[in-house]
């Protein structure tokens, strides 16, 4: 039987997409990548997106080009795409950021047209329909994460197209593990408990706080260090997941390992109660989408199919870095904020610029994502906090003035 198959046929059945199991999202889309892009390829993606996942690009040997985003979800405006880029890309990689859906009916009706693969990241969008179909189940291939929805802290999922390509995938993947020792298997077991346990225990403000002090925390800021040097260095070795582990570990250090049964036991138990858990989002999201800080889009998508099952909801305040930290003081952590966009982090040596970089930075600097499983308690400590809404100042072309329509379940 391979690797995690019992996980993977949980998935199959959910999605209906042959699936291959993987420690984490990050390292099925670096399976992806290196199996549908020639070192060299160059990668469109949304700057608004996790730092991990553009050393992933990089890791593959892929050259990461930043697209224009909605100002209203941060994910690629496949209209706003020069024509010129288009052109020359030679894969798109979605986010689906906090799990509203990419416009991935345009996406793949350009990918078809170009004869390009659209690779979907669904790690934050297990739950996530456009017309009835599950997000991940439109492109070539997607990567879902199973340390966001049922905050399992290991575990992923590559679904592909047919079983052959999966069964090609699953040798890629054993050649890419690392051994795994009793110890890890404990701690990846034990840490989402002594996570729950804090929270329980209405810890967070003081541990949180005390970790910072101490240096415990693996970023200082919303980004990690670039270390250009030595990025620059590494680019030689490229395509190589070794080579840049340094940069692709972070925040998951066993984003390779090959866990032990009482891992993957774990993980069963937690995808068993993913339902109860999208329904509890559900739940969260109406609630924060009737809020003024709620986008209008997020509004008008609750509207006619119901809340989406988002995995966080992206709120617009203003001044949302000194109201994150006090929202510490209330004992909340928001993580997942990737401010700045990729492209003014990493600079053009590493990446491509977008030709429009404003509505990425105006989201990335304004998005508070708020986990929905705690949607009553954010409320309360907005209000208390007097946060005040934040609307885009600048002019929002006009095909990018409204926001998305409505999406079905
Ligand atoms: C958008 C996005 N994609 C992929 C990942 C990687 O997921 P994992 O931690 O399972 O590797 C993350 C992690 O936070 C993410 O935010």
């Amino acid at each position: 039987m391979p690797y995690g198959s019992r996980l993977a046929a949980t998935m199959t059945r959910r999605l209906g997409r042959e699936c291959v199991y993987t420690p984490s999202a990050r390292l099925a889309l670096y399976l992806a990548l290196r199996r549908w892009c020639r070192p060299g390829a160059r990668v469109l993606m949304s700057p608004v997106n996790d730092d991990v996942i553009l050393f992933v690009v990089l890791a593959a040997g892929c050259r990461p080009v930043q697209a224009p985003v909605s100002v209203w979800d941060g994910n690629i405006d496949a209209a706003a795409v020069p024509d010129s880029t288009w052109r020359t890309v030679d894969a798109v990689l979605t986010t689906n950021l906090y799990g509203i859906p990419d416009r991935v009916l345009e996406l793949r009706r350009r990918c078809e047209q170009l004869g390009i693969p659209l690779i979907e990241d669904a790690a934050h969008a297990i739950g996530t329909h456009v017309d009835g179909q599950p997000i991940g189940t439109f492109g070539t291939a997607a990567a879902f994460s199973l340390s966001k929805h049922v905050a399992a802290m290991a575990g992923g999922f590559l679904a592909v197209e047919d079983a052959r390509t999966r069964r090609e995938l699953e040798l890629l993947r054993d050649d890419l593990l690392t051994p795994s020792r009793l110890r890890d298997d404990l701690s990846v077991t034990l840490r989402p408990l002594a996570r729950s346990t804090v929270r329980t225990l209405h810890l967070v403000r003081p541990v949180w706080r005390t970790m910072q002090r101490l240096g415990l925390l693996e970023r200082d800021a919303f980004r990690m260090a670039l270390h250009a040097p030595r990025l620059t260095a590494c680019a030689r070795s490229a395509p190589s997941l070794t080579a840049y582990e340094p940069w692709v570990s972070v925040d998951l250090h066993g984003f390779r390992v090959r866990h032990g049964s009482l891992v993957r036991g774990q993980l069963n138990l937690r995808m068993s109660r993913l339902d109860d858990d999208l329904t509890r989002r559900r739940a969260g999201v109406a609630l924060l989408a009737g809020t003024a800080w709620a986008s209008t889009a997020l509004r008008e998508r609750a509207v006619p199919d119901g809340p989406l099952p988002l995995f966080r909801v992206p709120l617009l305040v203003q001044n949302r870095d000194a109201l994150l930290e006090r929202l510490v003081d209330h004992g909340m952590v928001c993580g997942y904020v990737y401010d700045p966009p990729l492209d003014d982090y990493a600079g053009a040596e590493f990446v491509e610029p977008s030709p429009a970089p404003a509505a990425a930075r105006w989201f990335a600097s304004h998005v508070l994502p708020a986990d929905p499983l705690s949607a009553r308690r954010m409320t309360g400590a907005l209000t208390r906090e007097r946060a005040a809404t934040a609307r885009p100042s600048f002019p929002v072309a006009v095909k990018d003035a409204t926001p998305p329509a409505p999406l079905g379940q």
